[in-house]
């Protein structure tokens, strides 16, 4: 019999925090529901809750703090060679509270993901679920894209819409999103190793073309 092989992705992910959706990623890969596993885990905070997780499962953590590098370029560089040294297909950012600069998307066209707590191209930026409520939209939710040079933006790949309950608080809906954010994050690493989601070719072309 034949059939199409699916290549599961090695993953990195970075993250600065509680690691939810690091979480989420790794059970996913352990119950065999993402062709994906978790290779490394990167991050600039020592106190990322993030770690834990990594360290109950076994997986290879790094932590680079940005008051070891001289520079900006210097510390995004560390970022860059622990992502190549591991040789991991994708980037997954959960929670990675700095800006991806053109010089690391230029080491890595194309394979850097985000997830964000809106319907993106709507409410980037910090606190988005705060944004949209206090905002009054009726719908929101999350979305997974592959990272450009902007904030939260780039060529979408999944999204799950979330409503705004009458009797909701930031809070309460910001937990409903995060249910969300869980599902559709494996799911669109899933998508990306079954060709099911390709990175545009003028994004593509872009990417590469930034200065490093
Ligand atoms: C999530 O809401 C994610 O969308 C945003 O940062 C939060 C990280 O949460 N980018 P966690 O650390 O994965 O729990």
């Amino acid at each position: 019999m034949s059939g199409t092989v699916i290549k599961p992705l090695r993953l990195a992910v970075l993250a600065s925090g509680r690691g939810s959706n690091l979480q989420a990623l790794i059970d996913a890969s352990e119950s065999g529901r993402m062709d994906g596993k978790v290779a490394l885990l990167l991050t600039d905070n020592p106190n990322a809750y993030a770690i834990e997780r990594a360290k109950k499962h076994d997986i290879p953590f790094r932590i680079i703090e940005r008051k070891d590098f001289a520079s900006r370029q210097a510390f995004d560089s560390a970022f860059a060679d622990a992502v190549e040294e591991s040789g991991v297909d994708i980037v997954a950012l959960a929670g990675f509270m700095r800006i991806i600069s053109p010089s690391f998307l230029s080491r890595f066209p194309g394979k850097v993901i985000n997830v964000h707590p809106s319907l993106l191209p709507a409410f980037p930026g910090l606190d988005a679920q705060k944004q949209a409520f206090e905002y009054g939209v009726k719908i929101t939710g999350c979305t997974v894209h592959f990272v450009d040079e902007g904030v939260d933006t780039g060529p979408i790949i999944i999204q799950s819409a979330v409503p705004v309950l009458p009797e909701d608080t930031v809070e309460l809906l910001s937990a409903r999103i995060l249910e969300q954010e869980h599902i559709i994050y494996p799911k669109a690493v899933t998508m990306i190793a079954r060709g099911e989601a390709l990175p545009p070719e003028k994004f593509l072309a872009r990417m590469n073309g930034l200065v490093s």
